[in-house]
């Protein structure tokens, strides 16, 4: 059965809550005209969204879209189209058009470019995923996509997601083509090959389901400590923040990115979004916008935590319907680019934060 998270915690809590720091909220509140980007930069920090390049355009498919995308957001991660499926269909012919056009969107727009992602056993390109290959080979194979990736875009990438979800729920290792081929030594090989293809990006393992204290977090702290101790160069850790109403708030996220920070790495929401069951009740937009205020503030908490990305930022074009039945509305503007209650929660969380002094790296 479905249990919104509003039914445990209580209306009449979240709607006293509401009032009590409604005197706050009144000094601290966003002004018209304020965006994401600009209520993120008096604070340092970036606030980003993942962009679907099928539509991003200036004279494009939908102008709203690529407005808001210019005009939102001061970091662009590309959604797809920085995957190997998609930068190499053929074996050794590279298609960089669209993540190009991405970088150069974002260049025009004074933005950062998230690169996403490296390593991942997920849309890898059929000619890999079908092949015959020695281990040997795909190791020089998957060393080559690195080298090559991170050259192209060398200068470029201010974050690169080099490693994506190698690490199951449980804290083990996620069983992939690239743990079967190399062993578990292929986490450090592939941070140090991004490395020398660009010294200058900043390099980071990326997750989801890590958001809080547990088992899986847990796992990463002890991979990227280990990463350290052997002069690794890694920098930082992605925070997915996929959440969805029917679950508990992650435990403890404000420790879990704070015990990251402790180390000196760098931090970041990668790819927020909350989902929940379709049509949308008023409590469960309560639920979403608390979550992610909740991710926010845990954020914002972190001196190294950089930036703050949502996946998507329409339900026009969230991928969460595509793979959730029934569940949708994750997204913090509507299908119509109407600001939902959740945009208001950031931008609050974000100018509430606004009186403290730079404190993020970024
Ligand atoms: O490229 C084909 C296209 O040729 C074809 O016409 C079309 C028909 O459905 O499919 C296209 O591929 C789709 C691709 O997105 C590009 O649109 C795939 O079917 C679809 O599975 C793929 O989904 C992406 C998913 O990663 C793949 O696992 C989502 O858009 C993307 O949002 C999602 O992003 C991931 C992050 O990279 C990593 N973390 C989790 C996150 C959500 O799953």
């Amino acid at each position: 059965m479905k249990l919104g998270r509003i039914a445990v915690t209580g209306i009449a809590a979240a709607v006293l809550a509401a009032s009590a720091v409604s005197t706050a909220l009144a000094s601290a509140s966003p002004r018209q005209g304020d965006t994401l980007r600009g209520l993120g930069a008096r604070i340092g920090l970036r606030v980003g969204t993942a962009v679907n390049m099928d539509v991003l355009g200036s004279t494009g498919v939908d102008a709203p879209y690529t407005a808001i995308t210019g005009s939102e957001f001061s970091t662009v991660t590309p959604e797809n189209v920085m995957k190997w499926q998609l930068v190499e269909p053929t074996q050794g012919k590279y298609d960089w058009a669209a993540a190009d056009k991405l970088v150069a969107f974002a260049e025009q727009h004074g933005q950062r470019v998230r690169g996403h992602t490296l390593v991942w056993h997920n849309q890898l390109p059929n000619w890999l995923t079908g092949g015959t290959f020695t281990n040997d080979q795909l190791r020089d194979l998957l060393h080559k996509h690195i080298t090559d990736e991170v050259t192209h875009f060398r200068g470029k990438i201010w974050q690169w997601d080099v490693l994506n979800e190698a690490f199951n729920d449980d804290g083990t290792l996620r069983d992939t083509i690239w743990l079967d081929a190399l062993g578990p030594g292929y986490i450090a090989d592939v941070f140090r090959w991004a490395h020398a293809a660009d010294p200058k990006a900043l390099l980071f393992y990326n997750d989801y389901n890590i958001e809080g204290l547990g088992p899986k977090s847990d796992a990463v702290y002890a991979m990227v400590q280990q990463l350290q101790a052997e002069g690794v160069p890694i920098d930082g850790v992605g925070i997915q923040g996929h959440l969805d109403t029917q679950y508990p708030l992650p435990n403890n996220m404000t420790a879990n990115v704070a015990r990251f920070d402790a180390l000196g790495l760098d931090t970041a929401f990668t790819e927020v979004d909350v989902r929940t069951f379709v049509p949308v009740t008023t409590q469960e937009v309560l639920a979403q916008s608390e979550d992610y205020t909740a991710m926010l503030q845990a954020c914002l908490a972190a001196r190294g935590c950089i930036s703050f990305t949502v996946w998507g930022f329409t339900d026009k074009y969230s991928w969460v319907p595509g793979f959730f039945t029934g569940e949708g509305a994750a997204c913090i503007y509507d299908e119509n680019y109407q600001k939902k209650p959740e945009y208001d929660a950031v931008a609050q969380t974000l100018a509430l934060a606004g009186g403290a002094p730079i404190r993020h790296r970024g």
